[in-house]
């Protein structure tokens, strides 16, 4: 039995098998809506959402499963101080699935260690949104026909943008593609996707500061908002908020076959005005999520019918002797879990922690 908490634990192949299971689902939803009779989904959301959460409830409904959850830390037992280990121990015994979006990064890892149902992340602080890559591949697919031989622009803040660390490392493992990462200098992204994912397979990428040079070389263009609740320092975000603005003018330098995708909310970086222009996809991306989510929770039950024991952690390679230095880690907080670390670069001596890829 398993979950999903990044999108590096689904082959490609099944990366492929779960947009043809959406594709069939669009073409054919009367053939999914009992597939999850008396099955349970527990979203368990600790940071607000709108799409991740709600898509992930109208997929359960629509496969003829229930629901059950809650949206804000405050309703949960976590304000009384519980364990996110607690949590996904209790919540095991309410239903068959859990859907789990948490500030601290690796939550919903240690979620998975301690349920005895799948767990998938429905995002961890700016660590990783696997099942917003998902949306984002479904879209790509139908958008364009192809998820090959693409020069894909992601745009903003792609240092604290989760979903942007995700969709890299999909796309990196489709042949031809190439990256403009087009972002200040402040917002690059993080070295556990630099050094654990392009560089080591060696794919094709620049970082530029100016979306107006770039645009029109892109097939993809993959808008982000900047992450205000990740900022340290509130004047930071303030100075650097405005950097990027999709507007009318800009959208005439891009080609007209690309696509402009967001994984919303957006704030202001794409005006209103572009939503009318055929390659705005940011809307058919949010209902491209319900249909990916309901492919992978089918794919998750299914494969924990048929192997109900939980995955165990592979300890083979595990390093106890490293402190994780990174606020913004569940190590911080959760209750006497141990700091574990992996070395990802033997010739670079680098280690990262397990829970949320920072180097130790
Ligand atoms: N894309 C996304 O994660 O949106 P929500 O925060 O509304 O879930």
């Amino acid at each position: 039995m398993r979950g999903l908490n990044s999108i590096l634990e689904l082959s490609v192949e099944e990366l492929d098998q779960l947009i043809a299971t959406a594709k069939d689902i669009i073409a054919h939803p009367e053939n999914y809506w009992d597939k999850c009779a008396h099955k349970k989904l527990a979203t368990l959301f600790f940071e607000p959402s709108t799409r991740t959460r709600l898509s992930f409830e109208a997929a359960m409904l629509e496969l003829g499963g229930s629901v059950l959850g809650f949206s804000e830390a405050s309703s949960s037992s976590a304000s009384k101080g519980e364990s996110v280990t607690d949590t996904a121990k209790i919540v095991s015994c309410y239903a068959d699935i859990i859907a789990m979006r948490h500030p601290k990064e690796g939550a919903p890892y240690v979620a998975a260690q301690a349920a005895s149902i799948p767990v998938i992340n429905a995002g961890d602080g700016g660590h990783n949104h696997p099942t917003q890559t998902l949306a984002d591949l479904l879209t790509i697919s139908r958008e364009l026909g192809r998820l090959h031989d693409l020069t894909i622009g992601l745009c903003g803040d792609l240092k604290y943008g989760r979903t942007v660390h995700s969709l890299i490392e999909a796309m990196s493992r489709y042949p031809g593609v190439k990256f403009v990462l087009i972002s200040p200098k402040e917002l690059k992204i993080p070295g556990f996707v630099r050094y654990n994912v392009l560089e080591p397979h060696h794919i094709p990428y620049k970082e530029v500061a100016s979306l107006e040079d770039a645009i029109g070389e892109l097939d993809v263009l993959y808008m982000t908002r900047i992450q205000r609740e990740r900022f340290d320092d509130p004047w930071e975000y303030e100075r650097l908020k405005d950097t990027y603005v999709l507007n009318t003018e800009k959208m005439k330098l891009a080609k007209d076959a690309m696509c402009v995708l967001h994984p919303l909310p957006r704030v202001n970086e794409i005006s209103v005005k572009v939503d009318a222009d055929p390659r705005a996809a940011y809307f058919r991306q949010a209902l491209n999520g319900k249909y990916m989510r309901m492919a992978l929770i089918l794919k998750l039950l299914e494969e924990a019918k048929a192997d109900p024991k939980p995955v165990a952690l592979d300890s083979s390679e595990l390093e106890y002797d490293r402190i994780c230095r990174n606020p913004k880690c569940i190590s911080q907080v959760e209750q006497e879990l141990p700091q574990l670390f992996r070395c990802t670069d033997k010739e670079a001596d680098i280690h990262r922690c397990v829970y949320c890829d920072q180097r130790g």
